[in-house]
């Protein structure tokens, strides 16, 4: 027998349905779960597979794009008319015409389908079934297809709600949606499923009594019900994304990092988190972060597109943009935003601050509301800030400018020309002084609000 790696596999990835209970201009499989399209998630689940074919609506260019995006390779399939799943299949007809020995079908609507599992129905077809269907124990059974199967346990057809009897629609065993098909009999069995039923749809379910009744193998893989969950709405679609929360919060507290109160702190499918770790409650992480070993995370922070240094700290209340990257040690403190910026080993930015397209140098210290001034409504500009630089609190860096290694900048500060190494720089009015001015001053008041 064959090993199920050695054999040359084609996911089939359905998108054209309409998704119309979303409510969205957006085609239902862009919306997102844990940062990442359900489209994303789907190819990511089927990333083993040696081809993957797209079936998408007429139009949908954005889909396109996206799966191209999300596996470059992929080959798009367009299905004109919603006429059912097993049209929709053998809408991407020419990705295993010329015969591929596994076809796994996945709904790109089902974000939650994990590799494993697409490998347990590849071990199906590996050991000789034709149709290997994968099922789970619905706890409210009403919408999905019922699985019907023999008194050795193997499934011998499939029923759709709208098709089935009083008697059918009782069973709690129900069609996940995805399949394995054996490459060399899906042709015939696909081509000849007919649209007689209640939805005078081509009903991909068919294929199981078609491969039944021609003798050939079926088996069963069972998946947990929240592994299958299908969006349809926006209620299901949160709920999606509260699995996806607790399995990317398990993995990261499994790896070494501590989540004071998990349920608060929103991950994203990306997110790569080190040893020792702390995140404190309510902090939004956003696609594209990294966290270094020993980092902590305070607080209410909310980070995208970000790099977080071994032992350095962020928040409370601590903004990063993409293009933040804070080396070692670095500390961003309470109302502090950065994009686009290297902070460098053990620098401080600690109180109120803005840095962008900027960069600063080690062990520099940037005072309370401290801003860099990059954008003149057009373009933008570099600010570049030595190691061991003081920027007094309060001044405005206005780039492009360059502040030199161990350079000093007077609080207050409006600075538009470059400030040498090791300098004072100091651009704002002078202190002056009136000796005895205030008293003179209430004096002459005073007498004019008494002679009134
Ligand atoms: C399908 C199954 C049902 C199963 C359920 C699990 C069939 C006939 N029924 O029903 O047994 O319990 O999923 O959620 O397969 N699609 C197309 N083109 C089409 C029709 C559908 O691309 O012409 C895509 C949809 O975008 C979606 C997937 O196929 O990703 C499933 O279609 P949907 O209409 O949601 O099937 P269900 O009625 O939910
Ligand atoms: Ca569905």
């Amino acid at each position: 027998m064959q090993q199920a790696r050695d054999r040359r596999s084609l996911a089939v990835v359905l998108a054209a349905g309409e998704g119309t209970r979303m409510k969205s201009r957006r085609p239902k499989v862009l919306h997102e779960v844990a940062g990442r399209s359900m489209l994303g998630h789907a190819l990511a689940a089927a990333a083993a597979l040696d081809e993957i074919a797209v079936v998408i609506g007429a139009g949908r260019d954005d889909v396109a794009a996206e799966a191209r995006r999300q596996r470059p390779g992929a080959q798009i399939f367009v299905q004109e008319k919603q006429l059912g799943t097993a049209h929709a299949v053998l809408a991407a007809r020419a990705a295993f015409a010329s015969g591929v020995d596994d076809i796994v079908v996945l709904f790109a609507d089902t974000p939650l389908v994990r590799a494993e599992t697409i490998a347990a129905l590849r071990a199906a077809l590996a050991e000789g079934a034709a149709v290997a269907v994968l099922a789970f124990e619905a706890a409210d059974p009403h919408g999905y297809g019922r699985i019907l199967c023999d008194s050795e346990g193997r499934p011998v057809a499939i029923r759709e709600e709208k098709d089935a009897s009083e008697a059918e629609r009782a069973c709690r065993l129900c069609n996940a949606g995805l399949m394995a098909i054996a490459g060399a009999k899906a042709l015939a069995l696909l081509d000849g499923i007919d649209a007689a039923n209640a939805q005078k749809e081509f009903y991909l379910t068919d294929i199981v009594a078609r491969a039944a009744a021609a003798g050939l193998g079926t088996r069963l893989v069972v998946a947990a019900e929240e592994e299958v969950l299908g969006v349809n709405d926006r209620v299901q679609l949160a709920r999606a994304e509260a699995v996806a929360q607790e399995r990317l919060r398990r993995a990261a507290m499994l790896g070494g990092a501590t989540l004071i109160a998990p349920q608060t702190v929103f991950l994203s499918y990306d997110t790569q988190i080190g040893r020792d770790v702390t995140i404190e409650p309510g902090v939004v992480i956003g696609p594209g972060v990294a966290i270094a070993d020993g980092a902590t995370i305070h607080a209410y922070s909310h980070l995208e597109g970000a790099a977080v240094g071994e032992r350095a700290t962020v928040g409370p209340y601590g903004r990063l943009r993409p293009g933040a990257r804070l080396a070692a040690e670095a500390k961003v403190g309470n109302f502090v935003e950065i994009k686009a910026a290297d902070i460098g080993v053990g620098a401080k930015v600690n109180h109120l601050t803005y840095i962008g397209d900027a960069s600063v140098g080690a062990h520099s210290n940037i005072g309370a509301g401290v801003i860099t001034c990059n954008y003149d409504g057009f373009f933008k500009y570099r600010t570049v800030i030595g190691e061991n630089a003081f920027i007094g609190s309060n001044s405005a860096l206005v780039a492009p400018v360059t502040i030199g290694d161990g350079a000093y900048v007077g609080s207050g500060s409006v600075v538009t020309k470059n400030v040498s190494a090791d300098a004072l720089a100091v651009a704002r009015g002078r202190q002056m002084e009136k000796a005895g001015w205030a008293e003179s001053f209430r004096r002459v008041q005073k007498a004019k609000k008494s002679a009134k």
